[in-house]
């Protein structure tokens, strides 16, 4: 497969598009982003790299990260995390809070913001320095000690995060969280502001197109586990669109506001895509647009 070739010409296409979306503007620090970045990144079966654009330039994950502490709590905890948060889309927007109310703080799934912050509850619980064994979990199998969080973005979302302290507060309403509101959202926070790359995305994320084994074929995933985030990547990696792109693009994926998206196609690759402007549902427009061109265009997907 010619993926350096079809990377390029998706490139070339992608950078003359003038409808891009808007910036995040709800976090104050990703307000600031250049709308016209635009990179991509490919890691095939063999481990071999194919990069276009701005492949190597970092930015915030923002709720790609959710994905990364789902796994760490998976290990952790097994299946007793499914008594504390469900497994079914929500067809809500990622910050909505009806459900939670009407289905007693039990957050529909671990990829919406409710779910990522039972998740960051049980990580907080279980870990003695949560924050530092979260990013040298991400450095070990990404063999990449650079990766960190960017704390200012991390500050920015703290003072502007007021739903997320809505749903933190609601789920402690209901017992579902363990620790105080402030501990475990300054956790989700610094979560949601890891800054890294296309190219470390799949660096990392490649794990989950692996069996659960990283690009130097050390397992952190057993099978089971793997099948089963890439099921949840599948139907809630893009929250009230997991549908379209389900339809679209066709491969278990997650997304961030800060216009990140990783998708990955079991045993044969995982694709970043960067492009900070949104669609109205909160995923990145460009993104999107490329990730449906890959697949047209390799005529490879779960489908
Ligand atoms: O909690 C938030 O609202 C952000 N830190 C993350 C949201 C996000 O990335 C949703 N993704 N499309």
């Amino acid at each position: 497969m010619n993926y350096q070739g079809i990377l390029s010409d998706i490139y070339n296409e992608s950078v003359k598009k003038q409808e891009r979306g808007e910036v995040a503007n709800y976090i104050p620090d990703l307000a600031q982003i250049d709308l016209n970045k635009f990179g991509m990144a490919l890691v095939d079966e063999k481990g071999t790299l194919y990069t276009c654009g701005d492949a190597k330039e970092q930015f915030s994950v923002q709720s790609i990260s959710k994905v990364l502490t789902l796994s760490l709590a998976f290990r952790l905890v097994g299946d007793d995390l499914l008594q504390r948060v469900g497994v079914e889309p929500s067809g809500d927007p990622f910050n909505h809070l009806s459900l939670l109310e009407q289905e007693q703080g039990k957050p529909r799934n671990p990829l919406i913001n409710a779910g990522a912050i039972v998740v960051a509850d049980i990580l907080v619980s279980q870990l003695k320095n949560p924050k530092e064994t979260f990013l040298e979990f991400i450095q070990n199998i990404a063999n990449d000690p650079s990766i960190t969080f960017d704390t200012k973005v991390a500050q920015s979302e703290k003072k502007t995060g007021f739903r997320n302290y809505a749903a933190a507060y609601l789920i402690k309403s209901f017992g579902n969280l363990e620790n105080d509101v402030d501990t475990v959202l300054d956790f989700y926070f610094h979560q949601c502001a890891l800054r890294m790359s296309c190219e470390q995305l799949v660096n990392t994320y490649y794990v989950f197109a692996n069996r659960g084994k990283c690009l130097q074929n050390n397992p952190y995933l057993d099978l089971a586990q793997v099948k089963r985030i890439n099921a949840i990547m599948l139907t809630c990696g893009f929250y009230d669109e997991a549908g379209e792109f389900a339809f679209e693009v066709g491969l278990p994926g997650k997304s961030g506001v800060g216009g990140g998206i990783v998708a990955l196609l079991p045993d044969k690759f995982c694709v970043a895509t960067w492009s900070p402007g949104l669609n109205p549902k909160g995923n990145s427009k460009l993104g999107m647009e490329a990730l449906e061109k890959l697949t047209t265009k390799t005529r490879l997907s779960i489908f």
